[in-house]
């Protein structure tokens, strides 16, 4: 099986040849991005591998069906970048519904606990010899509310590793999971409710019509004054012009971002000696209570080699059996339901 991958990365090369090599898979390495220019690239190709900021619409589902191409293996679990609507019936979607979500819950805590003790500014002050601590007190995790939107593998263990500080969780999730709730320091409550209590809010749904702009300008004026938001799920869950508003007028205390709404014109490059076109994007990194990381939570050893082992299966699961676990469905959004042709 000859796979197209593309928006390939030095760093994801060792464990897909790995994974690959052990299971008959062939990786040809693209560097640039899937989207309608470049799509051609997978001529005579058994299946693409993309990420999270290749694009498959309409029009690439199209092209790619045109040469025969009838797999798309998301090396991600998230699945916006698709249009599963139209992929259905059409072209077959894979993805690796988790990998670590130890990496992402943690990356969300140091992101969070950086820019309460201001590490990012000690670290710049002290390799200039400058040891003054003034600007630099923050404040206690202990006794705080975090608000947890989605509670699924990675707000789950966020919301552990909150417990460990000794923090209070507001938790809401389309579907709650009520076995979470021990009466004591973790509940479900309603939007409004974790908005008007949580110190902390941290986005771990995914993004759909209903999660677009969860963070904008009416739900940040609900929001506790100084209140500090971390997004490591999708960029588009936060509307990044109220953010910012809410930054400049002081009722947002902190930001911290791995992911951003127009990441993908940005993210995963190297733009240092280039004038930035996004002048939000920019605004936000000239904040001193802003952080942003560029999407790189998921970024660990375990998980590179998790989602590409669990990537191969997929490829093999499905030229094999012809049916895949982690196949997606646009209806049910997931792949358990659609194994015996319920969705179907
Ligand atoms: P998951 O599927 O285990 O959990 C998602 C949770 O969100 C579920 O409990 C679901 O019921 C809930 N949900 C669905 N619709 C909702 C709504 N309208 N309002 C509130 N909750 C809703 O997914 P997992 O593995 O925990 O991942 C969460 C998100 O993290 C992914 O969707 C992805 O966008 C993001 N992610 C980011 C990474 C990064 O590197 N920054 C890496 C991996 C995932």
């Amino acid at each position: 099986m000859k796979f197209a991958f593309f928006d390939a990365k030095p760093y994801d090369k060792p464990s897909f040849d790995k994974f690959g090599a052990e299971n008959g898979v062939e990786f040809k390495y693209f560097e640039t991005k899937l989207n309608e220019d470049t799509v051609g690239l997978a001529k005579d190709f058994d299946g693409v591998c993309v990420f999270v900021n290749d694009t498959v619409n309409s029009a690439v589902i199209d092209k790619l069906c045109e040469m025969n191409v009838r797999v798309v293996a998301l090396r991600c679990a998230g699945f916006n970048n698709v249009d599963m609507k139209y992929a259905f019936g059409r072209i077959h979607v894979l993805r690796v519904p988790a990998y670590s979500p130890y990496a992402v819950a943690e990356h969300t805590m140091a992101m969070l606990l950086t820019s309460i003790r201001r590490i990012h500014k000690a670290y710049i002050r002290t390799r200039d010899f400058n040891f003054s601590l003034a600007g630099m007190t923050g404040f206690d995790l202990h006794g705080k509310t975090v608000g947890v939107i989605g509670t699924g593998r990675i707000g789950r263990v966020f919301i552990d590793i909150c417990r460990g500080f000794g923090m209070k969780v507001l938790a809401y999730d389309k579907f709650p999971a009520r076995e979470i709730e021990d009466g004591e320091t973790v509940r479900y409550a309603d939007l409004d409710e974790l908005f008007s209590q949580s110190d902390i809010i941290s986005l771990h749904c995914p993004l759909t019509d209903d999660t677009y702009h969860i963070i904008d300008e009416k739900s940040v004026e609900k929001c506790k004054k100084g209140v500090v938001i971390l997004n490591t799920s999708r960029g588009a869950l936060v509307d990044a012009e109220a953010l910012l508003s809410g930054i400049k007028s002081r009722k947002i205390g902190a930001a911290c971002l791995d992911v951003y709404e127009e990441e993908s014109d940005f993210f995963f490059e190297d733009f240092s000696g280039h004038i930035l076109e996004d002048d939000v994007l920019a605004r936000l990194i000239s904040m001193p209570n802003v952080i942003v990381t560029s999407h790189q939570a998921f970024l660990t050893e375990e998980a590179l080699s998790n989602i590409a082992q669990t990537t191969v299966e997929n490829i093999v699961g499905y030229f094999k059996n012809k049916q895949c676990p982690n196949e997606l469905c646009y209806r049910c959004g997931n792949a358990e339901d659609c194994r015996d042709g319920k969705c179907f």
